[in-house]
């Protein structure tokens, strides 16, 4: 059976905010687009669950400590150019799509100015937010206007499996050219059939990794697609050792970790061990405001010298039961849930993966090493993060690259004066199942040894051991993928195992502890 074909300008993978900026702003500027998102739901991605806001650096003067403050929180690692660009452009886009064309609602003081909360390591208060659920309201109101586009197509239920690059297309004299992506072969999860979405520009903005760790704040669809496609095709990545340990989650039984969001501590609340000491102002002058390295380290030594399995998160002794009610209604009427009354009981929490600092290396516009892909969102390192990310920057960044690859594209029009060949079938389409079982052993495993090994706390021992672990579980993935019919678990399950062993050998290879890489040895 001939495979479908389907042709547009620009191709974009997912639907964060990233994926949505690109998608709108390349429909203004009149492009064709298809934007694909491997889930049912096109709402199902971490934006959807970003509580705490965006950084909105109202006042000029004030651009400085915030560049202070991204450098400071990277640890020394950060790339200077991005990060003026994180500090100096977000307004405007914010100002532009979120406020303007998307008419989202932030939470307003009752004189209708915006309400700015503060979050660790910010020396102001310069992040809007929409109560505790900031990147519900962002996608909301993203979606809403991208449906709006008649140039852009959307088609759920599509994973990507692979970048159509020179040596899928029929023709001998394709291994002379340099690297380049033609689109990309996309499973129908709903037909279990492969198509051919040929681009000529592909924006890829699939999000993060987190399922890979057993605890993670991140939604269940974060399994490392991007990067692991990327590795294949051989883009350059980097940083893959910074990854982000968010201080606070709720200690609970549900995966993924529900997220208690670092404008608590903002908003005046205390870390405290679960006989009720305060203890941050021992590690760090900031207490519980410190950077969120810091502090996720904090707790993990206090949890191992006490031997306790999480320490507690007081917000009730430091605010109105109402007003918490008010400014935190989804963690209030979450932990409410659970039998936890936060207006006057602590939360229990601990650390849980979050971010990812590294990855598919991008200049200022999301351009990648491969000509026509470019990369936005969490699944790209600017490097403006350096070896932590500062809060409420994740948002932000998503949303300027988002808008710069289009203006970027905008201005080269060369792009499109391209014929793009005929590529080669897809042919794993075998007729025999994975079995889940299998497939579910493997998942718990990875889980395992990315918490155990490539965790907060690092190794040469626990690295070794987890690249030898990895590899061993990619090779028996690897068979099982080859002689199998694609369904979304293995294709997730192998670019999760992938993308893990991006993070283990970044992790060996760099001895120096630094924001979020933290060794031992
Ligand atoms: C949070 O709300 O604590 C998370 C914000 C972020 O990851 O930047």
């Amino acid at each position: 059976m001939k495979q479908d074909s389907l042709n547009s300008e620009i191709l974009i993978i997912g639907t964060g905010i990233a994926g949505l900026t690109s998608a709108i702003y390349a429909a203004q500027s009149g492009f064709q687009v298809n934007l694909i998102t491997k889930a049912k739901h096109i709402e199902d991605n971490s934006t959807w669950l970003a509580q705490g806001g965006i950084v909105y650096q109202e006042k000029e003067k004030d651009i400085d400590s915030l560049i202070r403050d991204i450098l400071t929180a990277g640890d020394g690692l950060s790339l200077k150019e991005s990060v003026q660009v994180l500090a100096k452009e977000g307004t405007k886009y914010i100002n532009d799509l979120l406020i303007g064309k998307a008419g989202i609602e932030f939470t307003r003081c009752e004189d209708g100015s915006l309400d700015f909360t503060a979050e660790a390591a910010h020396s102001d208060r310069r992040i809007i937010h929409s109560t505790d659920a900031t990147g519900k309201a962002i996608e909301k109101g993203l979606l809403k206007l991208v449906k709006k586009y008649k140039n852009v197509k959307i088609f759920r239920q599509h994973i990507a499996l692979d970048f159509i690059t020179p040596h899928h297309i029929k023709d001998q004299l394709a291994v002379y050219k340099d690297p380049e992506v033609y689109g990309c072969f996309v499973l129908d999860l709903t037909k279990t059939r492969v198509k051919k979405f040929y681009s000529k520009v592909t924006i890829l903005a699939t999000g993060g990794l987190g399922q890979v760790y057993k605890y993670t704040t991140n939604h269940p669809l974060s399994t490392g697609d991007g990067f692991a496609m990327a590795k294949r095709a051989k883009a350059s990545i980097i940083n893959m050792e910074y990854t982000q340990f968010h201080p606070t989650a709720l200690y609970s039984q549900s995966r993924p970790l529900f997220l208690i969001t670092e404008a608590l501590r903002g908003e005046g609340a205390v870390l405290k061990t679960i006989d009720g000491k305060e203890f941050m102002k021992k590690y760090h002058s900031l207490a519980s405001l410190a950077p969120r390295d810091v502090v996720a380290k904090s707790i993990h030594k206090e949890m191992l010298k006490n031997n306790q399995p999480y320490v507690l998160l007081d917000i009730g002794s430091y605010m109105e039961g109402d007003k918490i009610k008010k400014r935190f209604p989804t963690i209030y009427q979450t932990c409410r849930d659970r039998g936890i009354d936060i207006t006057s009981r602590p939360i229990p929490v601990v650390p849980a993966f979050h971010f990812i600092c590294g990855g598919i290396k991008v200049d200022l516009w999301g351009r990648t090493s491969l000509k026509r892909l470019f990369a936005v969102g969490e699944v790209s390192c600017t490097g403006a993060h350096g070896a932590n990310r500062l809060a409420s920057t994740s948002l932000l960044e998503s949303l300027i690259w988002g808008a710069k690859s289009i203006e970027f594209i905008n201005k080269n029009k060369h792009f499109f004066k391209f014929k793009i060949k005929e590529a080669i079938d897809w042919t794993t389409l075998k007729k025999e199942e994975s079995d889940p079982a299998v497939l579910n052993k493997a998942w718990h495993a990875l889980k395992d040894i990315m918490w155990n090994y490539v965790g907060l706390v690092r190794n040469t021992r626990r690295l070794q051991m987890a690249l030898e672990e990895l590899q061993d579980l990619s090779e028996m993935i690897e068979k099982i993928y080859i002689s199998s019919r694609p369904d979304q678990n293995i294709i997730e399950l192998r670019n999760g195992i992938q993308s893990a062993l991006l993070v283990a050998q970044a992790a060996w290879e760099n001895k120096k502890s630094r924001g979020t890489h933290y060794r031992v040895d």
